[in-house]
């Protein structure tokens, strides 16, 4: 695998590499991010990855410094997932001075759930990634839908802008006991560990009523949250919501998605499961 810290080694590369698959990553890989780069691989002549912390989309209170960056054992993986290269930017390279132009998502889309509890996250999302599909040009970019709303704001962003790069979402890999495989993960103590997977079980309680006929969604919402918080966590919201925009239901027999946020001690989780 070739690993490339500027944009004239990556592009130069990317022009002999084919047809181009890309897994924007910040890192700390886990085999959520390597399912995408082995389905990339199934879609492309060459996957690229890319691994970069962006700065811009953390908040001033967040994780930003204390991010697990892993780039030996990253490195690894990739080779071993059949990753041919690795863009790995440095912050000068990405952000050789202050950002002045952004991409704001809608309001619409970025005013609820994650976004009404991290206020410009989805901006500085939608900005690196925008950023960094335009440094490597693939012809098709890859996300997964354990970040289900950045699936949505990237994909509108894709579609708006009309941008030539097709999305194609992965699905969400989870550890034997139903927990989402995160890189926040490695936060928690043993013990947390052992609670984390209430979140998933929550969300499967919730899309078996939903799919046995119970469509009283503010109930089963707020049932959740209140175990939740009997259990210790901090919810920031558990949500049933319409798949295709994230707004609340209208029709139930729309496509539905549930989804939630929760803090476990200092550590946010996020899960979501379609109905
Ligand atoms: P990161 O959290 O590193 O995730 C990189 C990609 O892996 C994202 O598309 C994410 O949805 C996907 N992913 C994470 N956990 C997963 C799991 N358990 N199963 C399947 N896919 C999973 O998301 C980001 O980085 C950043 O916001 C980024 C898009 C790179 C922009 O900085």
């Amino acid at each position: 695998m070739q690993i490339h810290t500027t944009i004239e080694s990556l592009r130069a590369a990317r022009a002999r590499a084919g047809r181009v698959a890309l897994v924007p990553t910040m890192g700390n890989l886990h085999d959520g991010h390597i399912a995408l780069m082995r389905q990339a691989g199934e879609h492309a002549d060459s996957v690229i990855a890319s691994i970069f912390v962006n700065r811009l989309q953390f908040g001033p209170s967040e994780d930003f410094d204390k991010y697990p960056r892993t780039l030996e054992s990253d490195c690894e993986k990739l080779e071993a997932a059949g990753v041919k290269h690795l863009f790995a930017p440095t912050e000068k390279v990405m952000y050789p001075q202050i950002q002045h132009y952004h991409v704001d998502p809608a309001p619409a889309q970025v005013s609820i759930l994650d976004g009404e509890f991290r206020p410009g996250h989805f901006r500085g999302v939608a900005t690196v990634v925008l950023k960094l599909l335009n440094i490597v040009q693939p012809d098709l970019a890859l996300f997964g839908k354990k970040d289900y709303q950045q699936l949505m704001v990237l994909s509108n962003m894709v579609r708006e802008l009309a941008l030539p790069v097709e999305v194609v979402p992965g699905e969400t890999v989870r550890a034997a006991d139903g927990l989402a495989l995160s890189s926040r993960n490695g936060y928690l103590s043993a013990e947390q560990r052992a609670e984390a997977p209430l979140l998933y079980s929550l969300l499967t309680r919730i899309r078996e009523a939903v799919r046995a006929g119970d469509h009283d969604f503010l109930k089963l919402e707020t049932e959740a949250m209140n175990t939740l918080t009997e259990r210790g966590w901090k919810p920031d919201y558990v949500a049933i919501r319409h798949r295709a925009d994230l707004q609340p239901p209208v029709h139930t027999c729309d496509p539905l998605v549930v989804l939630a946020a929760a803090r476990l001690g200092a550590t946010r989780l996020i899960d979501n499961l379609e109905i």
